[in-house]
């Protein structure tokens, strides 16, 4: 039996070195990280998982992080931007798919400024009352921040990417702040968001140092939300001749954030069913609990090209919704219909 692991599940902290050396030490605690994550997952969930609609609106993006296919120096990038119409139309077939939660994510792009972001969430809202908006769009001040909040939205990811700042600086030009996307973070959880976070495992110079730095934010901040997948090469960015970050390690990493948090809404994400086949349900064996397929339309999909190889670009989304259902399935969970709020959230 892992001290540290029952140190982790009784007391739900860790100090820094207690991090490093649980995180150093994968070969030796994995085994029993992902079954106290799991037996976690299944007493906080049962055996359902939650589903989001993600519409990638926009690929327009002001900044220019050196990890990213879609940051602003990369003239290869075929831009694109839905209409209101159209996003409207995907969740209308999100709906009749049975999802009740809308993530809308896009690049940093100016031409959605907060009246016109505050008018799609309004038309989302008047048109499917039940359902939940989640907003991933970046970096915005606190008082955009409060005016999508009272449009509608419901919950905000925003990544912080790495834990430590030196880190920070080498993944993101000078223009991009670590303290400033902390704040951010801090501010969306003031507000009454529900709020998650995240970062990517095995992103150029990350160490187990760095590693320990994000599992301290998340202790700091307690989001209700990580978001965690490999880093994965991009051939358009400077992190071209970069390896790719480890599935074995980001199921880990999942295994300790359930075990950390034990109710926390943790997606497999699509970065770790592009770097495995088999990725996503490996994540929900390795304690996740939330799936987040693609419901843009599939003429813009390849176009929203984080990183290289992404899975699901040619699929409909009744496609990517009956496959993740039979999926989820084979591995005896169930895909559900419901909001999914944080559990004991309440705008
Ligand atoms: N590999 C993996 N994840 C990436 N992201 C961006 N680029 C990459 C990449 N090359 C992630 C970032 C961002 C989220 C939307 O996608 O963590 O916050
Ligand atoms: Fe998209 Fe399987 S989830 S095709």
């Amino acid at each position: 039996m892992s001290y540290l692991l029952e140190k982790l599940e009784q007391e739900q902290m860790l100090k820094k070195d207690e991090w490093r050396e649980l995180i150093a030490n994968q070969s030796q605690h994995q085994e029993e990280a992902t079954l106290k994550a799991c037996r976690i997952r299944e007493l906080e969930f049962g055996n359902k998982i939650y589903t989001r609609g993600l519409i990638e609106f926009t690929n327009y993006c002001k900044n220019d992080c050196y990890y990213c296919g879609i940051r602003r120096s990369n003239q290869r990038a075929e831009r694109y931007r839905l209409t209101k119409e159209q996003i409207l139309e995907c969740t209308d077939i999100g709906y009749e798919l049975g999802f009740r939660t809308y993530v809308l994510q896009g690049g940093e792009d100016v031409y959605y400024t907060d009246e016109r972001v505050v008018e799609i969430l309004k038309c989302i809202k008047t048109r499917h009352s039940d359902c939940a908006i989640t907003l991933s769009i970046g970096e915005k001040s606190r008082k955009s921040y409060e005016a999508f909040f009272e449009a509608g939205a419901d919950r905000y990811l925003l990544r912080h990417e790495t834990g430590d700042k030196t880190h920070y600086e080498t993944l993101h030009p000078k223009t991009m702040s670590f303290e400033q996307r902390k704040n951010c973070l801090r501010t969306l959880k003031d507000i009454g968001y529900q709020v998650g976070c995240g970062f990517m495992v095995g992103s150029p110079g990350q160490n187990v140092k760095m590693l320990a730095e994000d599992m301290l934010f998340i202790q700091e901040l307690q989001p209700h939300m990580v978001g965690i997948g490999p880093f994965v090469v991009h051939h358009e960015t400077p992190f071209r001749n970069q390896k790719s970050g480890s599935v074995e390690q980001t199921l880990y990493l999942l295994s300790l954030i359930r075990i950390l948090k034990p109710n926390v809404l943790l997606p497999a994400t699509t970065a770790l069913g592009t770097m495995d086949p088999k990725g996503r349900e490996k994540g929900i064996l390795a304690g996740a609990n939330v799936v987040m397929p693609n419901l843009s339309p599939t003429d813009v999909r390849k176009k929203y090209d984080l990183y290289d190889n992404k899975i699901c670009t040619g699929d409909e989304a009744a496609e990517c919704k009956f496959c993740l259902s039979n999926r989820v399935k084979a591995i005896g969970c169930k895909l559900v219909i419901d909001r999914g709020d944080a559990p004991g959230w309440r705008k």
